[in-house]
């Protein structure tokens, strides 16, 4: 999705933004560019593109401002061209201004403005909002910002210049995320802090409709109500390694890598293996409403989502508490029935999904308690809801989400946990669960050790158009994680089934030039998955079988066998998604796909 970096200080700051911008790449976006103040006027340059290749292309000039501002663009209102790109330039050529988000009533607002005689050179939305501050400019910036925005509907977070006020940038949100921060007599601007932490941990994060005024003497905010307010300082705990490779190919490798530690992190300090029980701080005091709760809801986006089918099937299994998953795109709008006896969790990576965010709304309409279960501290849908947990997975920066899935559903583990004891759980069995929980490190670590003999099998498959992934049980929403890791970094078609619904429609597919991939541990329907694959051979489909450890029976069957260790449906999830992961990422790299940005994707999807 789009990315905003802002500069001002007294060094100058072009290499500080195109680094920044680098450093938001895998957000995903198709062109880019940066604008600055000289003195004189706005220097743009705008490319359709890599960052790379807008360095080659300012590298000559050698651009040199302490005020500069940069965007990485995710094209929605027109194509990805050097035009559409931002930052984008009003038409007297003085104010330059970078959007993430989506004006909704941009045509309308287009039109006006052109009846008045104002001439657009580009097809985005972004392009009104100069207009309209260029309109309302009377020589205070902040002024212009805040009556432009009073004419605008939509979701945005700005950054902006003008060239009679050399020294500031304006900036300011709504539904999408903006943070400014704090330096040594320097100050940004930007979207996601990976931008600018090399420079600063002392974040500022702005509400709706706050605005920020960035100068070299310091940064003052504004409330909605334009009521000059100070704001909290916060402080940044992840390094900067957390957001580079560290000699990993790609991030998503690194972040596959890194579960044996991201899934210890989300468990630490909230394991209680004497007790056998769980604490976590951030909702011990909701457990209650959760228990007493009339309707429980889990609401999420993607992968997200998927761990959210995971708490489900645990919540119901083990706690006896029945609770409902929804896409948070649909939740909005299909009159939920939620009011103030109903719970409802809010689960995202990046906590600034515009659909979850919307439904999070939706549900405080309503009266609901909303809970949040996020990865990025201090993200949108972190302080939008009354209390939460997070999974402490550090930032992940691969498009495709590993390590913050396997973190999503350590934390349901916990929170069922908790909810199950208190719903009458043996200590005996809440013992033997905490003691599965303190040994998925090790055993994540383990199944990690098959990497190789993935990567092999990746070669024989990376020509396939299609794959099936079947699973019952927790693990048919790892069936359906495994497909969207697939689809969405190698661009081959898959779907997730219920090895049993495979008999009612998906057989049909099956010939030679299908890929099955079957996850089959030894659970209780072991014996139905191992006759689903019978029957796949039967059709001559090609199968990658995921068994427990110690199975031989499934090598006479299958083509090929990747082990976990035995688990626990509480921690089987984990461990078997594990090997789909490395599968997708082998396959992609074959492929030749481009792991870490896959095309059209973005990495937090800030608009709905
Ligand atoms: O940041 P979130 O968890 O709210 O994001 C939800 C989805 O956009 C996200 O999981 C998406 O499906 C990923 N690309 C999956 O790998």
């Amino acid at each position: 999705m789009c990315g905003i970096v802002g500069y001002v200080g007294k060094n100058n700051g072009v290499p500080v933004v195109m680094e920044g911008l680098q450093r938001l790449e895998y957000r995903g976006y198709d062109s880019c560019g940066i604008a600055l103040l000289n003195g004189g006027g706005i220097e743009l340059e705008k490319v359709t593109g890599k960052v790379s290749e807008l360095m080659q292309t300012i590298a000559p000039r050698q651009m040199k401002s302490g005020v500069a501002i940069g965007h990485t663009r995710w094209a929605t209102h027109g194509m990805p061209s050097r035009a559409n790109a931002h930052p984008h330039i009003s038409q007297d050529g003085k104010i330059a201004v970078v959007h993430n988000g989506i004006i909704e009533n941009y045509k309308v607002l287009r039109d006006e403005l052109e009846n008045t005689g104002y001439i657009f050179s580009s097809e985005t939305d972004t392009e009104v909002l100069a207009a309209l501050i260029c309109q309302a400019y009377s020589g205070n910036l902040e002024h212009a910002v805040r009556e432009a925005l009073s004419y605008v509907v939509g979701a945005y977070g700005l950054a902006i210049i003008h060239a009679d006020e050399p020294e500031k940038i304006v900036c300011t949100r709504k539904g999408a995320p903006l943070i400014m921060a704090v330096g040594e007599d320097e100050y940004f601007v930007a979207s996601d802090v990976a931008a600018i932490l090399k420079y600063s941990k002392n974040v500022i994060y702005l509400e709706n409709d706050e605005i920020g005024v960035i100068t070299r003497d310091g940064i003052k905010t504004y409330s909605s109500d334009d009521e000059q307010i100070s704001k909290k300082i916060h402080k940044i705990t992840f390094k900067l390694e957390e957001v580079e490779k560290s000699g990993y190919e790609h991030f998503m490798l690194k972040e596959i890598f890194s579960q044996p530690q991201t899934i210890y992190d989300a468990m630490r300090g909230r394991l209680l293996p004497e007790e056998g029980n769980a604490h976590l701080g951030g909702i011990d005091h909701m457990t209650g409403a959760i228990l007493h709760a009339d309707q429980r809801y889990f609401t999420a986006c993607g992968t997200s989502w998927h761990a959210a089918l995971i708490g489900e099937m645990m919540f119901e299994q083990f706690a006896r508490l029945p609770c409902e998953v929804e896409y948070a795109s649909e939740f909005r709008y299909r009159e939920p029935l939620v009011d103030a006896k109903s719970i409802v969790f809010a689960i995202s990576q990046s906590g600034e999904t515009a659909d979850t965010l919307a439904a999070i709304q939706e549900a405080k309409q309503r009266d609901a308690k909303v809970l949040g279960i996020c990865n990025v501290v201090g993200s949108s849908i972190a302080r939008e809801t009354e209390a939460g947990v997070y999974i402490h997975a550090g930032p992940e920066i691969g498009v495709a989400s590993t390590k913050a899935f396997t973190s999503q559903v350590t934390v349901l583990s916990l929170l069922t946990l908790k909810l199950a004891r208190l719903m009458g759980m043996s200590q005996e069995n809440g013992k033997a669960i905490c003691q599965s929980l303190q040994k998925l490190p090790e055993n994540v670590e383990w199944v990690l050790k098959q990497a190789d003999q993935i990567a092999e099998i990746a070669k024989l498959y990376s020509d396939a158009s299609n794959f099936l992934y079947l699973g019952r049980g927790v693990n048919f929403p790892v069936a359906l994680e495994g497909a969207l890791k697939l689809k969405e970094i190698s661009y081959i078609h898959a779907e997730g089934y219920p090895a049993a619904e495979m008999k009612h429609g998906p057989i049909a597919l099956i010939d030679e030039s299908m890929p099955i991939v079957a996850i089959a541990p030894q659970d209780k329907t072991y014996d139905k998955l191992i006759s689903n694959i019978e029957e796949v051979k039967a059709r001559k489909g090609r199968v990658i079988a995921l068994a427990t450890q110690g199975d031989e029976r499934i090598k006479d069957i299958a083509d090929h066998v990747l082990y976990v260790p035995p688990a626990l449906s509480f921690t089987a999830p984990i461990l078997n998604v594990i090997p789909l992961q490395l599968l997708s990422y082998y396959i992609a790299v074959e492929r030749g796909c481009n792991v870490d940005q896959p095309r059209n994707l973005a990495k937090s999807v800030t608009v709905e």
